[in-house]
C-alpha cells in the first residue's frame, strides 16, 4: 500500500487524483494540502509543515508559488515528491535540482501520457 499526501488536493488535477487513488486498492490518500478549505474524506492542511500523517510520497498539482516551501518541507521530512506544477522559474527549477540530491524527486511539466506515467513514476520512487 502506497501512502500519498496530495498538494493542491482541491484543484482540477487534485480532484482527478483523488478519484484515481480511491479507485485503487494499492494507494491510500492519507492527507491533502490546499490553500482553500473544503470538506474531505481525508485530513486537509494548508502546509506540509502541519501534516503529521506519515506517507511514502507527496504528489503536487498546485501553484508555482507553493513549490519552494513544499520542497523545503519534503527535504526536512525526507519525503519523496512528484512535482507536476507548471510555470516554475529557472530559480525554482534549480531548487528542485538541489533538493533531488537529498530526496527522490520527480518533476515533469508534461504528464501527457496521463495517470499511468505518474503511477509508474511512483513505483520507481
Ligand atoms: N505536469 C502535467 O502534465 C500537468 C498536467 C495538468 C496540470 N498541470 C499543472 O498542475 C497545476 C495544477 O493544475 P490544476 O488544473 O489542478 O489547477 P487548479 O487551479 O484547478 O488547482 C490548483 C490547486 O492548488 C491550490 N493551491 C494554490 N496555491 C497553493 C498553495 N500555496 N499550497 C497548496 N495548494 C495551493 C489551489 O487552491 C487549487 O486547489 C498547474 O500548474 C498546472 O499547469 C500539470
Amino acid at each position: 500500500m502506497l501512502s500519498i499526501i496530495l498538494n493542491g488536493c482541491f484543484g482540477r488535477m487534485g480532484e482527478e487524483l483523488q478519484k484515481e487513488i480511491y479507485n485503487r486498492e494499492d494507494l491510500n490518500l492519507v492527507a491533502g494540502i490546499d490553500r482553500t478549505k473544503q470538506d474531505a474524506a481525508f485530513p486537509v492542511y494548508q502546509s506540509l509543515a502541519e501534516v503529521n500523517e506519515t506517507a511514502d510520497v507527496v504528489i503536487d498539482f498546485s501553484h508555482e508559488s507553493s513549490i519552494p516551501h513544499l520542497v523545503d518541507q519534503c527535504v526536512q521530512k525526507q519525503l519523496p515528491v512528484v512535482i507536476a506544477t507548471t510555470g516554475l522559474s529557472e530559480q525554482k527549477k534549480q531548487k528542485l535540482q538541489e533538493a533531488s540530491r537529498a530526496i527522490p524527486l520527480f518533476y515533469s511539466a508534461n504528464m501527457s501520457l496521463g495517470i499511468n506515467v505518474l503511477i509508474e513514476a511512483l513505483q520507481k520512487l
